[in-house]
């Protein structure tokens, strides 16, 4: 070994470094050249005691030359190997800024939840709390409570769905949201003003108008001095928050087992404005649902002192509203929840 052999090691080295190319040519060549163990940089290092002692100083100056300069050499290779692999990192993970982005699809509430919680905040603005009651009843809140004697034609098992099949058994899903009623007098005293919104159940075959299982809000307000024109303003007020402004509404006499007068209330069609049309079967009017000032018998089985108490309730069905306000023909609609009749709203 003497300084000449140091020169041809410098310039292979070199040369070797200039031929490499990328990050893991480059990688390859350090370990060749500077490798802690075999590195032949660092081997010529071990050579410095086994040269001739009158050389020994200058051969150990002239390796650690040539390793100082062949190292920066590859410090510069190595800082332009990095900046071009970041290039084409940044090329190859380019993105468009500006293409639009994808829009999340959003979720909705069913239009039947929509119309019953704009009916619920209807009745909220008159002053109405909400009550619930279970939709597994048993035959003194469904029936009994309510007037409705045991030969009444409402109980027959066409029309209603008694658990186990057995109306002895006496427990049924309920048939009206009435029942509510009834568990809202038993529980607290006059004044009493609640609307009461729920699922019901009934024996029909499904069709177009008639479905199972369907939708009920349900009204009772119990005071001292209640009256029919209480009832009257009442429901006038919250129709017309519903349909419109200035809907005329029409009270007909009717029949209910819990309630003495009894009466259907319409509203002005809302298609021709009491002309006669397709939607009201040319009659001018909708048929909402029915009312009536609460039966004596109902207030007394509930142990509310019908002398010093008067009440008026009603109820009509949520699916029909819906489908009057936003023109839906089918109730069958609701339950098949296709996604294009649900985004609709
Ligand atoms: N429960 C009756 C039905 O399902 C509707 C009804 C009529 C409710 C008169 C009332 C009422 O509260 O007073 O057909």
């Amino acid at each position: 070994m003497n300084l000449t052999s140091l020169d041809t090691i410098q310039q292979d080295a070199l040369g070797a470094l200039e031929a490499a190319s990328g990050l893991a040519d480059l990688e390859a060549w350090y370990q060749r050249y500077f490798g802690r163990e075999r590195g032949e940089l660092n081997m010529l290092m071990r050579e410095i005691p086994k040269v001739e002692p009158s050389e020994r100083k200058a051969f150990g100056q002239g390796v650690n030359r040539i390793k100082g300069e062949i190292e920066a050499r590859y410090q510069e290779r190595l800082a332009a190997a990095e900046r071009e692999a970041l290039a084409e990192r940044l090329v190859a993970e380019r993105v468009d800024v500006t293409l639009p982005g994808r829009s999340l699809p959003m979720g909705k509430r069913h239009p039947l939840t929509q119309t019953l919680d704009q009916i619920v905040d209807v009745f909220a603005r008159l002053g109405f709390g909400v009550a619930e009651g279970p939709e597994v009843e048993d035959d003194w809140h469904n029936f009994t409570a309510l007037n409705t004697p045991a030969d009444h034609p409402a109980r027959e098992m066409q029309d209603t769905f008694y658990l186990g099949g057995d109306e002895a058994a006496g427990r049924l899903l309920r048939t009206h949201t009435s029942s509510v009623q009834i568990r809202v007098m038993e529980n607290s005293q006059p004044p009493l003003r609640y609307l009461m919104p729920g699922r019901v159940y009934r024996r029909d075959a499904v069709t177009g108008r008639h479905y199972p299982i369907f939708h009920q809000i349900e009204g009772l307000v119990v005071d001292e001095r209640t009256t029919f024109a209480d009832l009257k303003g009442t429901l006038t007020a919250a129709m017309r928050e519903l349909f419109g402004p200035d809907r005329k509404i029409r009270f007909r006499p009717s029949f209910f087992p819990f309630t003495e007068p009894s009466a259907e209330y319409d509203v002005e069609c809302i298609l021709c404005s009491g002309e006669g049309c397709r939607l009201c079967s040319q009659t001018g009017w909708l048929e909402i649902g029915g009312c009536g000032m609460v039966d004596p018998n109902v207030l007394t089985a509930v142990n509310i002192d019908p002398e010093r108490y008067t009440g008026f309730a009603f109820g009509f069905g949520a699916e029909r509203i819906a489908m009057l306000k936003h023109g839906i023909p089918d109730i069958r609609l609701y339950w098949e929840n296709h996604a294009r009749f649900l985004e609709q709203f």
